[in-house]
């Protein structure tokens, strides 16, 4: 990967500008979802080259997939030979990454048996540069055994995966076999170009994480709002997308700037929060380190409120409670995080505190601070905290709050590669 991460002069490149992907396009109705990728891939400053396979060139045209990346498209495996050398080598030395979306069960399974009998395969049979599939098929198909079987010795062969998701399938089937959308995509991309993919014991899974204050109007000048920077929260999810999880931020005004390689969406209120949450479902882990605001103003008024003899009276009512939400739902992600922030400082009262209150929202762990005024966490840059889990308490000492995010991260990655190993 190290190799990987460098360009032509030698020095090291982080995220997707200046890189070269290989895209390999196989044929699935996904493949619809690639041609969004390559916009998204050249927006950030990649260059995109393209095999289609012949499956693929059922799905998209060959001429939409040359217009989008404005490269020369690569099909056929002989017509490729020119300038005293084997094209598919070239074509595989010259890239960063490789991807293949869609990955079907039949590119897969020809890529597990080791065949080269097309281009695509050729290509991905003589490549020294990182892999990344994310495959697309009817949910049977995925999790037959023969499949299973394929993923598993691809994996073992150093092959990263991004998804397949649950949801609809194309088939008119419900079930794990969607292809991740482009952002998740382009997100998994950037987390394997930005070089932690040293370490990447998450890819392969899906994240959401929740960060930054709420704002709640009263009118259209104002708003309840809190202190809450978003450090914390943004400084997770960075540090999931190093570890090569597809993950989305959902974040309430914040001047955090965007997280390399992870799916940034903004919002304003708690209940626009709620929404973006619950539609990034089904993803593995939620982390909710948004400091949500409890309540919000009965009724906006429609015309900022005038300045008269007497203050005006709010009627404040609940938010609906995010976290409690995430780990109620259908869709429950399989490690459910949230946060505790009390102006407590005395330890066990914190733990007490935090623990009840994990019970009470229905979530796995819970991240407890003590954000008195004197502890500088709100807005500062370190924390120090307890992590909450059925299993007992662990107290770190004061760190960075990156440091923390990384710690947290750790034990995120034990937990959900314990309960269910990458494949
Ligand atoms: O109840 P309390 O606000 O202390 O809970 C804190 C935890 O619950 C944090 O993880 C926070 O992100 C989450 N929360 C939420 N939605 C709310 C209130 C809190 O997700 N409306």
């Amino acid at each position: 990967m190290a190799d990987a991460a460098r360009n032509n002069s030698g020095l090291a490149k982080t995220g997707i500008a200046g890189r070269t992907i290989l895209l390999v396009i196989a044929g699935g109705i996904a493949a619809y979802k690639s041609l969004e990728t390559i916009r998204r891939l050249k927006d950030r400053g990649a260059r995109v080259r393209c095999v289609l396979t012949q499956g693929g060139a059922e799905f998209v045209t060959p001429l939409s997939v040359q217009a989008l990346s404005g490269e020369p498209l690569f099909q056929d495996l002989f017509s490729l030979t020119g300038e005293g050398e084997m094209g598919h080598i070239r074509l595989s030395r010259e890239a960063d990454l490789i991807v293949v979306a869609p990955a079907t069960a039949d590119i897969l399974a020809r890529m597990a048996a080791g065949l080269a009998n097309d281009l695509a395969t050729t290509v991905l049979l003589a490549t020294d540069k990182p892999v990344l599939v994310a495959p697309a098929m009817n949910a049977a198909m995925w999790s037959h055994p023969a499949t299973q079987r394929n993923v598993a010795t691809l994996r073992g062969d150093g092959i990263q995966f991004i998804g397949p998701a649950a949801g609809d399938l194309a088939c008119g089937e419900v079930g794990v076999g969607r292809m991740v959308e482009p952002d998740q995509l382009v997100a998994a991309i950037a987390a394997l170009l930005s070089g932690a993919a040293g370490r990447a014991d998450l890819s392969g899974r899906t994240a959401l994480v929740t960060s930054g204050p709420t704002r709640e109007a009263i009118d259209p000048v104002r708003y309840i709002g809190n202190f809450s920077s978003g450090k914390q929260g943004h400084a997770i999810a960075a540090a999931l997308a190093r570890r090569g999880a597809a993950t989305t931020l959902i974040s309430g005004p914040s001047s955090e700037p965007d997280p390399e390689g992870v799916t940034v969406l903004r919002v304003e209120s708690a209940r626009e929060m709620l929404a973006a949450c619950t539609a990034a479902l089904p993803v593995d882990i939620a982390v909710c380190a948004a400091a949500v605001a409890d309540w919000r103003v009965e009724a906006m008024t429609a015309a900022k409120i005038k300045k008269g003899a007497n203050a005006p009276a709010l009627q404040l009512i609940e938010n609906p409670d995010i976290l409690a939400t995430l780990a109620r739902a259908t869709l429950r992600p399989q490690l459910v995080i949230g946060f505790a922030a009390e102006t407590e400082s005395d330890p066990e009262t914190l733990v007490r505190i935090a623990d009840a209150k994990r019970a009470k929202k229905g979530c796995d762990w819970i991240v407890a601070n003590d954000v008195s005024a004197g502890t500088g966490v709100i807005g500062g840059e370190r924390n120090a905290v307890h992590l909450v889990t059925a299993a007992g308490t662990e107290s770190w000492a004061a760190m960075d709050k990156t440091a923390v995010a990384e710690k947290l991260v750790d034990r995120i990655a034990a937990a959900v590669t314990a309960a269910a190993p990458a494949a």
